[in-house]
């Protein structure tokens, strides 16, 4: 074990000896051997949560991790084990859309791997007081960081098309209209600033599907994307890790919902010459690509999913995928 045992903990979930909430890293094992990390290698964590993977990367290999995450308190998080890690761990607090820019700093332009794992950890959702979860009432925030419009602030503001497609797009949800419309009459009475106001909202007019998902799962889940920009901030954070990755370097993706996934396989796809014409989501790829020397191999066509297993231990890892892909020599793909 490379580094203290201390802090890699001994309990079943390494995250609490950290003063975690108990976050279980996803897929853990799929994501170390897909990185494969050795002594001296650049690795970068850029959703650092409770540590799962850094700590994980840390104690396979004598290698140095930059642990990315916008949220404070992972960030306080990140400095504890850091203390103990002799300078192998770095901590950069900011947005993955900025990782070349937060490794710049340091003095890096180069990584041997990078990771994501996309979303909020279960300290934002079981933390009533951000505003992820319609299971408890609390401020309609959903803010990742510090700054920012709140979930609150986007309710007010957004004209009911525009919520209505955010709450489509980024939730598929298909009653995105009806809750749209519900939220603009609702809004009208009285500002919307508590989730238990947001979730019987919803709850009013859309139906419980048959697996018996709360009816505001979509809806919330929608907003939190809307509220940290975060199919902006994974185009943003995909593209820089094209640029950082040197050849034979790994990226590992692991998404939860379709809409991000969708975009990781389209700019993968493409990077590895298999797809042509651009994507609206991804603006730096507007024509040609395919004719490119391809920047990427891909370890698979399909994601990976986890273990039954591991779906029985834990049911959070049951929507997640994994994608692997090796840089290869080419230049970035970079089409303004
Ligand atoms: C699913 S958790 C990661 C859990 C982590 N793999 C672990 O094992 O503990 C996602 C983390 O990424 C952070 N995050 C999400 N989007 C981010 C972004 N655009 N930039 C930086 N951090 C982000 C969140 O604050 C959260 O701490």
């Amino acid at each position: 074990m490379i580094v203290p045992a201390s802090l890699l903990g001994q309990a079943a979930n390494p995250a609490q000896s950290l003063g975690g909430n108990g976050h279980v890293p996803v897929m853990l094992a799929e994501v170390l051997a897909a990185l494969t990390p050795h002594a001296g290698g650049i690795y970068v964590d850029c959703t650092f949560g409770e540590g799962g993977y850094t700590k994980a990367l840390l104690g396979a290999a004598e290698c140095r991790v930059f642990a990315v995450d916008r949220d404070p308190r992972a960030i306080a998080l990140a400095h504890t084990l850091a203390a103990g890690c002799d300078g192998r761990l770095d901590v950069l607090e900011g947005c993955f859309g900025d990782v070349e820019e937060l490794l710049a700093a340091r003095g890096v332009s180069a990584a041997q791997g990078i990771v994501f794992d996309l979303g909020v950890s279960s300290a934002h959702i079981d933390e009533a007081e951000l505003g992820f979860s319609f299971r408890f009432d609390g401020p309609l925030d959903m803010r990742m960081g510090a700054s920012g419009e709140t979930a609150a602030d986007l309710v007010a503001r957004l004209p009911e098309q525009e919520l209505a497609r955010i709450i489509f797009e980024y939730g598929d949800e298909r009653c995105a209209r009806r809750v749209a419309s519900a939220i603009v009459e609702a809004r009208a009475v009285e500002p919307i600033l508590r989730t238990g106001r947001l979730a019987s909202i919803v709850r009013r007019v859309v139906p419980m599907s048959k697996d018996g998902i709360d009816p505001a799962t979509r809806t919330f889940q929608a907003l939190r994307m809307a509220v940290n920009d975060e199919p902006g901030e994974l185009v943003r954070g995909l593209a820089a890790s094209e640029r950082l990755l040197a050849p034979g370097g790994h990226l590992a993706m692991v998404a939860f919902h379709s809409f991000e996934d969708r975009i990781v396989k389209d700019f993968l796809r493409r990077r590895a010459g298999n797809l042509p014409g651009p994507s609206r989501h991804e603006p730096m790829a507007i024509g040609g690509v395919a004719r490119c020397e391809p920047s990427f191999r891909l370890a698979a066509r399909r994601p990976l999913m986890p273990s039954d297993a591991e779906i029985a231990s834990n049911p959070r890892s049951r929507s997640a995928r994994l994608r692997v892909a090796e840089r290869t020599p080419a230049a970035p793909i970079l089409v303004s």
